[in-house]
């Protein structure tokens, strides 16, 4: 009796300790894909009430809930409660895209003295294009997760990913890990790692849909956006860019300054036109490979803040033009014209086929290394 009374004391103790501890997250059940394949969902929080859920499938961010000017929790980015709405539709929400994230122009481009063929899975202007990664892309599959303790304390979540040889059209094995992790500083960050066994076009990109206000809660075109980007790339009716790096001085996309998003988005502008607001390529002023500010966003009623830092030498920023009510939320409510915006920190789209832009083309023996992160604040 003795000696059962010690042990219980010690698994007691050992056990206070590790729940007062930070531990890493665990996988839990979270439903399955129509083959019958397991869903797991981890969730990620830090010290100061941020709680992030990611799932397996797609690597899509479920949630994210963080404090007002007030200390006001409330959910920051679009999405749905179950796999099967992601599986049913989904405008990428949350998710990771690629291989190839954004558009490669008549989904084709020629590597090695090879023409590669993807599926054309978008179309704009009567014309067509491949996009985000295809039929079946990275935000389509199941991911291998596993939950981190990171050395300073905080958690996260692996997620890894191989792409077999001709996947979706492109060539080469392509191993990809994306690790989120959620600091007590209020960082989401975001570190991409590839390789490949063949030459092949990689952009990958996070696809979460934010509204500041808390999703569901109207449109976001009061949300004060601004882009550390002095010019941009202009795009045709197929919202493929026309090659040019064009100035934003003078523009409505002028975002140096921060400036609301729905001050200019209905100006009478061709671009704006082409992309039923702003679906666009901002080239980043930091074009150097080393983590910099991008963009820095705030949500006046609410006080929220979200900036936005990247390695990438680009940022897509959407503002939510095909959102049109079909789709209801977490919450019930329906998702309307514009009610989240993306911030898609990436390479310029159609880089396989524009031989000015920055090279996306993932060689055997180099390894992709990409960061970002999304910073988390408030102001009175
Ligand atoms: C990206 C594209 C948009 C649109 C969305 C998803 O942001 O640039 O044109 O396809 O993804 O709806």
């Amino acid at each position: 009796m003795k000696s059962y009374s010690l042990f219980c004391v010690a698994a007691l103790c050992s056990g206070a300790i590790a729940a007062d501890g930070p531990k890493a997250p665990t996988a839990e059940a979270f439903g399955k894909t129509t083959d019958g394949t397991a869903v797991e969902v981890f969730t990620l929080t830090n010290t100061n009430g941020i709680k992030l859920r990611a799932m397996t499938y797609g690597a899509i961010v479920l949630s994210i809930e963080t404090p007002d000017r007030d200390g006001k929790l409330a959910d920051i980015v679009l999405g749905f409660n179950t796999v099967d709405e992601y599986i049913k539709d989904t405008p990428y929400f949350g998710a990771v895209v690629g291989r190839y994230g954004n558009r490669i122009a008549d989904g084709k481009f020629s590597l090695g003295g090879k023409t590669y063929s993807l599926a054309t899975n978008n179309e704009n202007g009567g014309i067509k294009t491949a996009l985000h990664g295809g039929l079946k892309g990275f935000d389509k599959v199941v991911w291998k997760g596993e939950g981190l303790l990171n050395k300073d304390g905080s958690q996260g979540v692996k997620f890894t990913y191989l792409s077999k040889d001709g996947e979706e059209g492109y060539p080469g094995n392509l191993s990809l890990s994306v690790t989120y992790s959620l600091s007590n500083k209020n960082e989401w960050k975001i570190q991409y790692a590839a390789t490949t066994d063949k030459a092949t076009p990689v952009n990958v990109t996070q696809h979460s849909y934010f509204n500041l206000k808390g999703e569901g809660n109207g449109d976001i075109l009061s949300h004060e956006l601004m882009l550390a980007a002095s010019k941009y790339t202009p795009v045709t009716a197929a919202l493929i860019p026309t090659g040019k790096l064009t100035p934003v001085a003078g523009t409505p996309f002028d975002f140096t300054k921060p400036t609301a998003i729905g001050g200019r988005v209905k100006a009478d502008d061709e671009q704006l036109k082409f992309g039923g607001g702003y679906d666009h390529n901002w080239v980043l002023d930091n074009q150097g490979g080393e983590l910099a500010l991008a963009a820095k966003v705030y949500e006046p009623t609410t006080g929220r803040t979200l900036e936005v830092l990247t390695t990438e030498p680009g940022i897509q920023f959407y503002c939510g033009n095909f959102l049109d009510g079909t789709l209801t939320g977490k919450s019930g409510k329906k998702y309307e014209f514009r009610n989240g915006f993306c911030l898609e920190t990436q390479h310029y789209p159609d880089s396989p086929n524009q031989a000015n832009f920055p090279s996306t083309i993932l060689k055997p023996g180099k390894a992709l290394k990409s960061t970002t992160v999304f910073r988390f604040g408030s102001k009175k």
